[in-house]
């Protein structure tokens, strides 16, 4: 049997069936647990009672309860489980914790038609003949509470699913591939709806070192991923400095940013950089709102080494315009808030620029399509900080994955991340809206489709790597290194 095989199967099972199913061996789990845990009780009382009429009744009570409603439960669940495990992604033996569960399972099962069946018959025929504990009563209230943690760890490795598949799972393994604990120590205002945020090493340590342009993921309290820029000195390893954009109809993200506090603590993972500064003559910054972030390093960068740049600073009102107070003051600066009534000439701007000027911008997809249009590819460069819409239609396609020989299907109505993941569930994404880059995969063979929002204009040809969370194939089959 192949892992192919595996895909196949598991579309057999309709999202209806499966919900029916799941919601059985639910049901048959949870009926078992109750009813060990009722035995464990009822074999206590039947050890301790001094009273052989209680002592004979706990025993009948078991017998009862071992041969009718614990036997259905265990059925339901074994068969439940088993149909779940071949009718899903998960299997039987793909991931390690499947097969702990099962031999959790199994220990169970053993225990409870080997061992304990004979010890409840074997407790109620003494009891019954002499009113007095016996050896089985004894090895019964030792066993039943065995069979009841067991039983209770087989649910908790089924329910958590370590290791993945579950946000839960998700963020373990995040944690483990480099989350990092800062404490916020400083939440100031900056404009209107803007905060900044400085966030140190929880210990006092050095932060990793980053180059302008990085950004950062920020693991929230609530366990929301959300990326922002880095926009302080990067010879500062002492700390980060982030700004923070409240967006109210956003999906809470930014609502919890600008509820944190100083002396809380966050997750950091990275930094990460799609959008470095390239060696140029010339810059030109382009930034739309709190596109600013991420320009701000550079344009130090690139003063300190001499160039020449100018920044073109787009926003609503200088209330809302993060840093305005103090760019103002430099010569390079121009700010165009709109409520003033000025617009910028982006034409005239990229016109008047001196010859081979690298153009850096940041901001709404808007602004990015038209210098898309003025600009050539080769010099400009650009980050988003919202997914673009994707309206195109998608296309399935299958995916080979080279270093496992998996072969996964992925219809049109799935994510290229989601059905990798089947096989490798640890697969690291963060946005998962083709923003952040983190889900990024080298391509072996075939030619992917970029819809992601990370790679630059002139990087769109490329056919060695893909973002998996967005991006697609043109090609029928796209072997990845996975
Ligand atoms: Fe962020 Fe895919 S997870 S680009």
């Amino acid at each position: 049997m192949t892992q192919t095989d595996g895909a196949t199967r598991a579309r057999r099972m309709r999202p209806g069936t499966r919900k029916a199913v799941l919601a059985a061996h639910i049901v048959g789990s949870v009926g078992w647990i109750g009813v060990s845990a009722s035995m464990v009780v009822l074999s206590l009382v039947g050890l301790a009672t001094e009273h052989p009429g209680i002592r004979a009744g706990t025993y009948h009570g078991l017998a009862v309860l071992d041969e009718t409603v614990m036997g259905i439960a265990a059925l339901l669940s074994l068969v439940t489980g088993v149909w779940l495990a071949l009718g899903t992604p998960f299997g039987l033996i793909r991931h390690w914790w499947v097969v702990v569960k099962q031999i959790l399972f199994t220990l169970v099962m053993i225990g409870a038609f080997g061992f304990t069946h004979g010890w409840v018959l074997g407790g109620l025929d003494e009891a019954l003949r002499t009113g007095q504990p016996t050896g089985d009563g004894r090895a019964l209230a030792f066993g039943a509470p065995v069979m009841l943690i067991l039983l209770i760890a087989t649910a908790v490795v089924s329910v958590y699913k370590p290791g993945g598949r579950t946000p839960r799972g998700r963020r373990q393994v995040s944690r483990s591939s480099g989350t990092r604990e800062v404490t916020v120590t400083e939440v100031r205002p900056l404009a209107e709806d803007v905060v900044g945020l400085t966030l140190a090493d929880r210990k006092g340590g050095e932060l990793p070192a980053w180059e302008p342009g990085a950004h950062v993921d920020l693991v929230l309290p609530s366990g929301l991923v959300r990326q922002y820029s880095l926009c302080g000195d990067p010879a500062d390893r002492t700390s980060y400095q982030v700004a923070v954009l409240l967006e109210r109809d956003g999906r809470g993200g930014s609502r919890e940013i600008h509820r944190l506090r100083p002396g809380q603590r966050i997750g950091v993972r990275g930094p990460r950089n799609n959008f470095p500064l390239v060696d140029a003559p010339a810059y030109l910054f382009v930034a739309g709102g709190i596109g600013v972030t991420p320009l701000l390093p550079m344009i130090r960068e690139v003063a300190a080494r001499g160039l020449p740049w100018r920044l073109a600073y787009l926003g609503r009102s200088p209330r809302t315009m993060a840093f305005a107070a103090d760019l103002r003051a430099s010569a390079g600066v121009r700010l165009y808030p709109k409520d003033a009534g000025r617009r910028a000439d982006l034409a005239e701007l990229v016109r008047t620029a001196p010859p081979a000027t690298h153009v850096y911008a940041c901001g709404p997809h808007r602004l990015m399509d038209a210098l898309e249009r003025m600009v050539p590819a080769e010099r400009l460069h650009v980050e988003h900080f919202a997914a673009a819409a994707d309206t195109a239609p998608k296309r399935p396609f299958t995916a080979e994955l080279a270093r496992t020989g998996a072969t996964v299907a992925v219809p049109a109505g799935r994510t290229l991340l989601d059905a990798v993941r089947e096989y490798a569930p640890g697969l690291e994404a963060s946005c998962e809206n083709g923003v952040c880059g983190t889900c990024r995969i080298t391509v072996l063979r075939g030619t992917p489709e970029h819809r992601d929002s990370v790679l630059q204009p002139a990087e769109r040809g490329r056919t060695d790597v893909v973002y998996a969370c967005v991006s697609r194939s043109k090609s029928q089959r796209l072997v990845l290194d996975v």
